[in-house]
């Protein structure tokens, strides 16, 4: 680790007067908004350099070089990277707390000097080589200057292997390149870049250094985004999507909005919204949550109003709410994403949608509305139970408070009647997986001590159960599922053929045509189903049901890591033996990705404050 702390690198970056650094040695005339100057890195004689305050960087028009304060000074002065920070934290008079016995160099610097490495040959295979000719022509025809791709460093992955050449070539040694999730290796010893024919988007920690990518596919196929792996320096569930140069706005507009994807970010970035940030692909973390709450007091949700968006925004919403944060949800026109609307109707098309955002819980009180949901005592029991998980999730005191309110107003149930709801713990505690290694196994299974992998099979098992308790339960669950869910994540034949039944008829789940086209067996797991509560009851419908897809979706890591630690045990060669431990620690990361347990601690700790 690097021994300056994080924060401080940041607030050092954020006081650094740029201008004024690069002006020393630059003669910088004002344009606007930036500075341009003659460039000193191609020795150029006309005004293309250009130093952008907002952004704390600069960017050469012609040979392309870009960076920060940082950077400037390790370029033109040959200064390493900590002793480049400590120059701008003495001009900027930032005291940096010297930590007792630093030694040696950041471990991790190899893998940024990878990635870094590799993000500068991309920008130019972008900009220059002919075989980008179609990303370039991708760019335009989504309406965006090569220019301001530039600028932000877009890249792009040629479909040929000709990453290995150039890497080799700048001396990036193959296992760094390997274990910075830029190539992967067959089991037949090949290696190939991870990335190929790609535009890519670069990922930057909070330090501004580039820690992966996300690449979208130029033509048809799949996926159609892929992103880095999880390694040593990238963590798609820690970090955030244009976080490093938004955070100044987010500070200053007090908000950030929430967006879907790489392209909704870059499009509002054009349109001068700069408080604007993005997941990695996957659904809002806790951990990206309390990041967000670093910076902001409150956010804007503006996903796709379709139903998966508004499961998203829903999700998404609650684990800001745990947070603290005050959430405010913006509808989109049907069939828009924030790209669409804005590259259509500019920043002018943006703005209505974003005054109108309504709070969280209204928004989610304004759809149960439009779908009757608070006609007929038996629906509003169910309008009830969908709202709850929102009250209970709203950390704030405040907001809590009002939202009871506002619940109680809506459905006329008395306020002490919804404290108690939410104070009662439903159905019978969890008893997260996790827990199982730390408990006493001989005490459930008579004197015998089960073998872990059996055990986990029982889960695995279970979890099959939860999640299709959840779609019978649920018609809005089960249609998410069939987005979501492949079938083969059942591996228990007769549950199989319940989703696959599920998922040819939908509409008519639980009734007697459906019923009757079922085998006896998938005949009597349904009866077994029906028969039991979903796992954390049904306020909780959502944690049983992420936390059962992360189990299934965990399994076939699971069991290539049971493999590989077979393999561990065998007689193997150091090189062997060094690979099979690189291919574990990717696995174990990978599982750490979607690991369930977060939520379920979570959901722990939070029964047992109820429960006072
Ligand atoms: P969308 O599928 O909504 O795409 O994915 P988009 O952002 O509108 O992209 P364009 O406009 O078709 O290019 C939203 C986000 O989900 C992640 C990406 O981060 C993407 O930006 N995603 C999507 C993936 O990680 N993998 C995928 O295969 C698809
Ligand atoms: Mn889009």
């Amino acid at each position: 680790m690097s021994l300056i702390p994080d924060e401080t690198v940041e607030q050092v970056r954020d006081s650094a007067d740029i201008v004024g650094l690069i002006g020393e040695s630059v003669e910088l005339k004002r344009t606007g908004s930036d500075y341009r100057g003659a460039c000193p890195f191609h020795g150029g004689t006309h005004r293309n350099f250009s130093v952008i305050p907002k952004k704390g960087r600069y960017y050469c028009f012609v040979c392309h070089e870009s960076g920060d304060v940082f950077t400037w000074l390790m370029k033109r002065t040959g200064m390493d990277y900590p002793t480049a920070i400590r120059e701008v934290a003495r001009r900027t008079g930032i005291v940096i707390p010297e930590r007792p016995g630093r030694t040696g160099p950041d471990p991790l610097e190899p893998l940024f000097g990878a990635v870094a490495a590799a993000h500068d040959w991309f920008t130019r295979r972008l900009l220059e080589s002919a075989d980008a000719t179609v990303a370039r022509q991708y760019l335009e025809g989504r309406d965006i200057p090569l220019e301001t791709a530039a600028i932000h460093g877009l890249g792009f992955a040629p479909p040929d292997k000709s990453f290995l050449a150039a890497m080799r070539e700048l001396g990036v040694k193959d296992p760094v390149l390997l274990e910075a999730g830029l190539t992967a290796a067959r089991d037949d010893g090949t290696v190939s870049p991870r990335f190929r024919a790609r535009l890519l988007f670069p990922i930057h920690d909070l330090r501004g250094r580039v820690a992966g990518f996300g690449g979208r596919l130029l033509g048809p196929g799949e996926p159609k985004y892929l992103n880095s792996p999880e390694s040593a320096i990238f963590h798609k569930g820690k970090q955030l999507y244009n976080l490093h140069q938004a955070k100044g706005a987010i500070r200053k507009e007090e908000t950030v909005i929430l967006v879907e994807g790489y392209f909704d970010v870059f499009r509002l970035l054009l349109a001068g919204v700069d408080h604007v940030v993005a997941p990695l692909g996957t659904a809002l973390t806790a951990d990206q949550a309390a990041l967000l709450k670093r910076y902001a007091p409150s956010a804007t949700l503006l996903y796709d109003s379709d139903q998966a968006g508004l499961r998203a925004t829903f999700r998404a919403g609650d684990e800001l709410l745990r947070h603290g944060i005050r959430v405010r949800v913006a509808s989109l026109p049907p069939g828009e994403d924030p790209d669409t609307l804005v590259r259509a109707g500019g920043s002018a098309a943006l703005e209505p949608v974003l005054r109108d955002a309504l709070d969280l819980l209204e928004r989610k009180i304004q759809l149960l509305e439009r779908r009757g949901w608070f006609e007929g005592v038996e629906h509003q029991r169910e309008a009830l139970d969908r709202l709850l998980p929102t009250i209970r999730a709203a950390a704030d005191p405040i907001t809590r408070d009002l939202y009871l309110k506002a619940v109680s107003d809506r459905t006329e149930v008395s306020r002490e009647a919804l404290v108690q709801q939410l104070a009662a713990r439903t159905g019978r505690p969890p008893v997260p997986a996790m827990d199982a290694s730390s408990r006493p196994a001989a005490a459930r299974h008579g004197g015998q001590a089960t073998p872990r992998p059996a055990r986990r099979r029982q889960a695995e098992f279970s979890a099959e159960g939860d999640l299709l308790r959840v779609v019978i339960k649920d018609r809005g669950w089960l249609a998410r599922a069939l987005e979501e869910v492949p079938p083969h994540w059942f591996e228990t034949p007769a549950l199989r053929e319940v989703y696959d039944a599920l998922g040819r008829s939908p509409e008519n789940a639980g009734s007697p045509v459906f019923l009757e086209q079922l085998s006896p067996e998938a005949l009597k797991a349904w009866a077994w189903l029906d028969s039991v509560e979903p796992k954390y009851g049904t306020p909780d419908l959502d944690l049983t049901y992420a936390a059962a897809c992360r189990t299934l979706e965990a399994r076939p890591l699971r069991r290539q890591l049971d493999a590989l630690v077979k393999r561990r045990q065998e007689k193997l060669g150091p090189d062997e033996f060094d690979t099979v431990i690189r291919e574990e620690q990717r696995l174990k990361q990978e599982l750490a990705s979607l690991s369930p347990e977060e939520l379920l601690k979570r959901h722990m700790r939070r029964g047992r404050l109820d429960a006072r």
